[in-house]
């Protein structure tokens, strides 16, 4: 078990957001990681730069032996012009989520989502995501209770609405 802490996401934080926005990119068994370089692309870059806007709102977990950094979540608003890969509304935050690989399975991205659901039940109507069909962590967004909105490609477009 790994002893954590949880903290909002500040402006301090952009270099870590940076790293572990590459760490959410999912790489199937047996693939190679991506090249840094992909960080370079809008798609993935829309949701880390300039962090800070309106609607920002993110967590994220510190290991309390070393106060490394480990892993975050954190919600940002698109528009239709220029949409998240998860896209459904313009009052409907995109979650991003990742561990790094030594961390992952043992309830922390459980309980960062929890804390960030509280958080956004009182101010949106959802949460939105993008996740790619093969990726576990789609069985733990629908055991959370996101429901599938659409599909496009191996990506699938889901939604946690709040009652
Ligand atoms: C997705 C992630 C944030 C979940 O956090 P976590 O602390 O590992 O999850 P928990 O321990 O709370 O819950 C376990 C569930 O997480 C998912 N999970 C566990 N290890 C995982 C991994 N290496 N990759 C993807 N999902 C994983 C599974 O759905 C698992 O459920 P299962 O036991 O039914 O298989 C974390 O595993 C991770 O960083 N994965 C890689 C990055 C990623 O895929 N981000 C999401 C992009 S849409």
């Amino acid at each position: 078990m790994h002893e954590y802490t949880v903290r909002p996401i500040t402006s301090e934080d952009q270099d870590f957001l940076w790293e572990i926005v590459y760490h959410a990119i999912h790489v199937p068994p047996g693939a190679e990681p991506p090249p840094r370089s992909i960080l370079n692309e809008p798609g993935v870059s829309k949701y880390v730069r300039e962090w800070g806007r309106p609607g920002d709102f993110g967590l994220l977990a510190e290991e309390q032996k070393t106060s490394q950094r480990i892993g975050a979540a954190w919600l940002r608003l698109f528009t239709l012009d220029d949409p998240g890969y998860g896209f459904v509304d313009e009052n409907i935050p995109e979650l991003s989520i990742a561990l790094f690989p030594g961390f992952r399975g043992s309830g922390i991205g459980t309980a960062l989502m929890t804390r960030i659901f509280e958080h956004a039940k009182s101010l949106y109507p959802a949460v939105s995501l993008s996740v790619v069909a093969s990726n576990p962590a789609l069985r733990l967004y629908e055991r959370l209770g996101f429901q599938r909105v659409s599909v496009t490609g191996n990506s699938i477009t889901a939604q946690l609405r709040f009652a």
